[in-house]
């Protein structure tokens, strides 16, 4: 069972196991995202409770608002999960200050590094998605999960995707399968 440390703010919350294995031998996930009003913030906390469900041990959480979110927590991280509105058929423009300021700084560092998207939007989220990936070929990641896409109401069966989808990038990362 994981034993966690909460630290929690408006804009950042973070779980690390206090005793994950004494062998340095955990893995990092890092969970990035944008919000302007709840939708992404309420998807990105069901990421966060699947990624520190009680079945997955040794496996730190940081996660972290884009605007807050920096190239020290993209080097820290070994698995990355992204999250957004669509803005005018784009990511957000947090979104992509993120990786316009960590570009240079995480440039040739970050090959193969396991990522996933999540998205709540209107009524498309096709926009966004294909600017997340025109971007990450740059930074070398790789997908690793399919797209979790919210259009419209929130509800039960989205924050389910959403929880699948960070226990999926988290259990991947206890397993070594990324
Ligand atoms: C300026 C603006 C542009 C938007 N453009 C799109 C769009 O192109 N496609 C879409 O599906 N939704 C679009 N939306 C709707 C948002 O993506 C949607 O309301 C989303 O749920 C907001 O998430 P949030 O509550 O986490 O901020 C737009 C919203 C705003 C404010």
């Amino acid at each position: 069972m994981a034993v966690a440390s909460a630290a929690f703010s408006s804009t950042q919350h973070e779980v690390l196991p206090m005793d994950p294995d004494e062998t340095g031998n955990h893995k990092n996930l890092l969970i990035v995202f944008h919000t302007q009003g709840v939708k992404n913030e309420r998807m990105a906390q069901a990421v966060f409770e699947g990624a520190t469900d009680d079945s997955i041990g040794g496996v730190f959480v940081r996660m972290r608002r884009a605007l807050d979110a920096d190239a020290e927590d993209l080097l820290w991280a070994d698995g990355v999960i992204f999250g957004t509105p669509e803005n005018f058929g784009y990511m957000s423009g947090a979104l992509k200050d993120f990786f316009d300021r960590t570009f240079y700084r995480c440039e040739g560092k970050t090959e193969g590094l396991p990522i996933a998207i999540f998205i709540g939007c209107g009524n498309d989220g096709t926009g966004a998605l294909n600017a997340i990936r025109r971007i990450t070929p740059g930074y070398r990641f790789r997908e690793v999960a399919e797209p979790v896409i919210v259009r419209g109401e929130l509800d039960e069966v989205g924050l389910d995707a959403c929880r699948e989808l960070g226990m999926t990038l988290a259990a991947g990362l206890e397993m070594g399968l990324f």
